[in-house]
């Protein structure tokens, strides 16, 4: 079926919120915070504006000093890493509009929109991270890397065409795939160079990259969360648009993007980084796999993988107490910091 986009000036919207739809809703765009139907969305619009954080307060004159230091190998794997996620989030700043042009749920809408804000601040802090860090023609590389590296270059596009498609042809099948897209983005595809980042951490190195790379997770979370939530009730809304084929779409989705993942995550450590083996690594991005799609009720893809083999990156990513659910959490305990003591870890 065929999307129509939210219209701006709606005079005969429902502000009923009974009658709001996550799409297809016939919304006013005003936002009444007292008037909510997903009262989730507004829990976490709150939490996702607790964690603003500013890249530029973190000092990375020691990590300028450690890359001079890092192994050719450590070295090539960091600007390679940085390279991807400038692309990532840079595109997720691009993109997050088109699809919240269609969700017409206003409570959900403020989300999306700090979610994309979120974005372009973590691309902020990549910039700031090569203009502190890099020499000015590596930072020149590696502001192409993206489209030259053979590897990234097919594995942005693989998620790019995902998002085109459905700005090409706005379908609810197409919404389901670029929301699905956007999940794999935010939940697998960070996550080799996240513990690629925190693995040089553990050694005591490039610790303010190590920094902005928590505060860029924890965004990350709530942007997880948010998808989850806007999956299961676009499904609770229109159980027909998931069929069977689309599942099994979705799934080979993921499966696509697991396997590009693993060998990207091996690329990057070339089984020499302590802790992050290539088998180790095989089974963290399978084992979040599962994570993800249990978390949308899809069946998931390996069976097999039930421990979580990198135990370490889980505490060594934490911030000030962070659930890593969103929906399972009982308190809020997120809170402003500026700062981030090494000790308390
Ligand atoms: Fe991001
Ligand atoms: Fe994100």
């Amino acid at each position: 079926m065929e999307l129509t986009k939210k219209k701006l000036f709606n005079e005969r919207g429902d502000r009923d919120w009974g009658k709001r739809r996550m799409i297809g809703g016939n919304t006013t765009n005003l936002i009444e915070l007292n008037n909510v139907k997903y009262e989730w969305a507004t829990k976490m619009y709150r939490t996702m504006m607790n964690n603003f954080w500013i890249p530029e307060e973190i000092s990375l004159a020691q990590d300028a000093k450690d890359y001079k230091n890092l192994s050719n190998e450590e070295r090539q794997s960091y600007d390679k890493i940085i390279s991807f996620l400038i692309f990532l989030d840079s595109l997720q700043t691009a993109n997050l509009p088109n699809i919240n042009e269609y969700i017409t749920a206003p409570e959900v809408n403020l989300c999306l929109t700090v979610q994309t804000f979120q974005e372009a601040v973590h691309s902020q802090s990549y910039s700031y991270i090569l203009d502190s860090v890099c020499p000015a023609e590596v930072r020149d590389r590696i502001y192409n890397e993206w489209r030259e590296d053979e590897h990234l270059l097919k594995r942005n596009r693989f998620i790019t065409d995902l998002y085109e498609q459905f700005i090409a042809e706005p379908t609810d099948r197409n919404l389901l795939k670029t929301i699905m897209a956007n999940y794999i983005l935010e939940g697998i595809y960070f996550y080799s160079g996240f513990s690629f980042f925190y693995a040089l951490g553990r050694q005591g190195k490039m610790l303010g990259t190590v920094s902005e790379i928590k505060y860029i997770q924890r965004d990350e979370l709530t942007h997880l969360a948010l998808f989850q939530g806007i999956f299961r009730e676009i499904h609770r809304e229109n159980p027909e648009i998931l069929d069977l084929a689309l599942i099994e779409e979705l799934r080979d989705m993921m499966r696509t993007a697991v396997e590009h993942e693993i060998s990207w995550g091996q690329y990057i450590t070339a089984n020499r980084i302590p802790g992050l083996t290539n088998e180790i690594v095989e089974n963290y991005i399978q084992f979040l796999s599962n994570e993800r799609l249990r978390k949308i009720n899809l069946a998931i893809l390996y069976p097999d993988v039930v421990e979580h083999p990198l135990k370490w990156v889980e505490s060594f990513s934490n911030m000030n107490g962070m659930k890593t659910d969103f929906f399972e959490q009982k308190v809020t305990n997120y809170s402003k910091s500026t700062n981030l003591n090494w000790d308390e870890l």
